[in-house]
């Protein structure tokens, strides 16, 4: 066989020397052979490429791991798992049978709980947008609703007023917790008094009763110790209002943003050193409602993490499909997944891995997806050995935020499969074909030109 021609490059090898990334990566190989015992041979096999896996085993140690961590410091702990985060049916019901409650910020959420079996009262309703109708279902389906705005406040009264009772319901806040810039968008500012504003609005009204307090500071939240400062001011502000409306705090829902694993770009130090351990955040959270809480008053604890629960239970398998040079020498390979399937990979840099070794030099690389745009890059520096059409890269972590984020662009979304924790595989979601991107649209009458040429 003829091989084809490729101009020659020079490329400076860095072996052996420490550099401010730390030793040369020029000869490191990560190699993945398989997922929980699962080859990847045969995942892609059966199930083509891309493709996303998930591991109900490694999803189901770090919710333990998580909620030990808390329930073994803290009397009253609830978790609420957060769907927007990865709202595939699979992965919240894994959720759900480890204990957690969902917590949902849309309608559509809110529906995809209850179609999953979630009754009224086991769902926390979040979010800037609540439409009428939505909010009166989960009002009188007993939902945990945290009110975002004064316009939420009306729209509860006159749901109250309907019913012809008090409305229990929970605010949320934001403040300062030392994390910029701050998320100042959602619920009312605490410090700027506008969170006692509108509490006075509640009790002046009448028909509506505060009995818990919400707050999210953020996400992928680094510092420990701004989970501290968040409830100390919330537990502060709990007893004034108790003080003053007779309103008292049943729950305080501290809301998500704990880290995963993944590095994020520009993070210089490696997750395993940059990122606190689960234990750390517990242990700063619990002493600080020690300190801040009434002796024997034990509010309970709503924390909806996403993030930290799933993100490691991910991967994406994908396949090369071309091998190019670019003219300036860089190394550039396409890959039949690109940032359609990895939103995440616009701030985070993937572990990569490849399914077998592969031989010769790394080379500084870029892998760009399959997506006909400039920006299609999901890796723009990374050391590769040269690598071959049909060579396979493993992405990770993956769960969190890209099932849900993903696009319906260009390309068809792959299969969705799950290794259980006994080492079978299911398929959590098929794979699309044409009949999935049609389904909704209608083409009108007089447009039919092909259909009846
Ligand atoms: C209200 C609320 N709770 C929980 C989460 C989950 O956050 P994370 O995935 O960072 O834990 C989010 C995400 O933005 C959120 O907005």
């Amino acid at each position: 066989m003829k091989l084809a021609y490729e101009k020659p490059v020079i490329n400076k090898l860095r072996s052996g020397l420490m550099n401010k990334f730390g030793w040369s990566p020029a000869y490191a190989r990560k190699v993945r052979t398989n997922i929980d015992g699962v080859s990847i041979d045969d995942l892609v096999e059966r199930y083509g490429s891309p493709l996303f896996v998930y591991s109900e085993r490694t999803a189901r140690q770090r919710y333990r791991q998580m909620y030990n961590a808390f329930s073994t410091r803290y009397p009253n702990v609830q978790f609420g798992w957060s769907y927007k985060t990865n709202y595939l049916q699979a992965v919240c019901a894994l959720m759900h049978q480890e204990g957690a409650i969902a917590e949902v910020v849309s309608a559509m959420e809110y529906d995809k709980a209850r179609a999953l079996g979630m009754p009224g009262d086991q769902i926390i309703f979040n979010g800037p947008h609540k439409p009428y109708a939505a909010l009166e279902k989960a009002v009188s389906e007993g939902a945990v609703i945290n009110i975002d705005h004064l316009d939420e406040i009306v729209d509860l009264e006159t749901i109250a007023k309907k019913l012809g009772r008090t409305v229990h319901v929970g605010m949320r806040l934001n403040l300062d917790a030392g994390i910029y810039p701050q998320w100042s968008r959602f619920g009312f500012n605490l410090e700027s008094g506008q969170a006692l504003d509108a509490v006075k609005r509640m009790a002046s009204g009448g028909k509506l009763k505060l009995n818990g307090l919400h707050c999210h500071i953020g996400t992928f939240i680094m510092d420990p110790q701004a989970y501290a400062r968040e409830v100390e001011k919330m537990v502060k502000f709990g007893y004034e209002i108790e003080d003053a409306f007779g309103f008292g705090m049943e729950y305080l829902d501290i809301g998500g943003g704990f880290p995963s694993q993944s590095r994020l770009k520009g993070v210089y130090l490696p997750p395993e050193v940059a990122i606190p351990n689960i234990d750390e955040y517990a242990e700063t959270i619990t002493t600080a409602l020690s300190h801040a809480l009434k002796p024997g008053d034990f509010p309970k604890l709503i924390i909806e993490s996403g993030r930290a629960l799933i993100d490691e239970a991910g991967y994406l398998v994908t396949t090369v499909v071309a091998t190019k040079r670019l003219v300036d020498g860089t190394r550039a390979y396409v890959a039949d997944a690109g940032v359609n399937l990895l939103f995440t990979a616009f701030w985070y840099k993937f572990n990569v891995e490849l399914d077998r070794e592969a031989g010769g030099v790394n080379e500084t690389s870029v892998i760009y997806g399959p997506l006909c745009m400039n920006i299609d890059a999901i890796d723009e520096g990374i050391q590769l050995p040269p690598l071959k059409r049909g060579a396979r890269l493993i992405f990770s972590p993956v769960g969190a935020y890209n099932n849900t984020q993903w696009l319906q662009f260009i390309e068809y979304r792959p299969n969705v499969v799950l290794v259980t924790t006994n080492g079978e595989v299911e398929v959590i979601r098929e794979a699309e074909d044409l009949s999935d991107i049609q389904r909704r649209e209608r083409l009108p009458k007089h447009l039919e030109l092909l259909k009846k040429a």
